[in-house]
């Protein structure tokens, strides 16, 4: 190991860990899951898809850990899409059922971590049950500042988007805003992500590499992270990793390099 200016033992770059080389101060304010890869990973252990979503709760546990202990403030996660209400009846039942008792018993760690826990999403479509566990759970955590969490249940982007048209031109038609006075923020402020940063960070776990009508208004600059391991596999040296890749990009929004730096 070599010694610094003090004589003191310091780890060389590769003895240091990936989490020792994130700057903490360029941190990406949000961070957005496509947390994928559940059945594969039971396909591969000889299992039933139920047990790769029960395993994907491990997942969800590491990145919201992992995102508290470095000072990420928001992580949205994408936990069911619209599109998702057309598998079979038995996996959207075995995923709702799943989505109530994780709530149950993830209030206490988020409690602990003083996570706050918000949903996006055409919640009303959800069953009853999960409905209600939710709002539980949003209502209990909504005090706490150091991480927001956003669960996105039966969202979807274009969803969203549609919705927010139907609303404005509601007003516009009211009399309440011309079209001329419409401008990003205001479609912005229609979105379900209304009071959050746009996306820095968009990791999809499992290989693929879409985005399958996940934020796509607020992915507009956002950095991609695509990574092979299976959702159930993931832990927070992965999300390490992921950051340290996303701090050694040059972001330039439309600008040159020189205009950057
Ligand atoms: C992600 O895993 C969880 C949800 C979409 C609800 P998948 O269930 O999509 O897993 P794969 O893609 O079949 O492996
Ligand atoms: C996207 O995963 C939705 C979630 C992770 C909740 P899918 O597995 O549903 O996506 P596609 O169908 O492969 O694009
Ligand atoms: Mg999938």
């Amino acid at each position: 190991m070599p010694l610094d200016e003090n004589h003191v033992f310091v780890p060389s770059n590769n003895e240091m860990s990936v989490l020792d080389q994130i700057n903490r101060d360029k941190l990406p304010q949000h961070i957005a899951v496509i947390m994928d890869g559940n059945g594969r990973w039971a396909k591969k252990q000889g299992l039933l898809r139920a047990a790769g979503h029960k395993r994907g709760t491990e997942g969800v546990r590491e990145a919201i850990e992992g995102c508290a202990e470095i000072g990420i403030k928001y992580l949205t996660l994408y936990a069911f899409s619209t599109e998702n209400w057309n598998r079979p009846k038995n996996e959207v039942d075995t995923l709702m059922n799943l989505l109530v008792s994780s709530l149950k018993k993830e209030i206490k760690t988020l409690q602990e971590n003083k996570v706050a826990l918000h949903a996006i999403g055409n919640l009303s479509t959800l069953p009853k049950k999960a409905q209600r566990e939710l709002n539980e759970v949003i209502e209990k955590t909504k005090d706490n500042k150091r991480l927001r969490v956003t669960l996105a249940l039966s969202y979807g982007a274009r969803e969203e988007i549609l919705k927010s048209f139907k609303e404005i031109s509601i007003k516009v038609k009211n009399n309440i805003i011309s079209p001329a006075e419409i401008d990003e923020s205001y479609i912005n402020n229609h979105l379900y992500t209304h009071d959050m940063p746009d996306v820095d960070l968009l990791i999809r776990t499992s290989g693929e590499q879409r985005v399958s009508n996940f934020l796509l208004w607020q992915i507009a600059y956002a950095e991609f992270y695509f990574t092979d391991v299976l959702w159930p596999d993931f832990k927070r040296e992965n999300l390490h990793d992921a950051i340290y890749n996303y701090q050694k990009r040059e972001r330039r929004f439309g600008k040159t390099s020189e205009q950057i730096q």
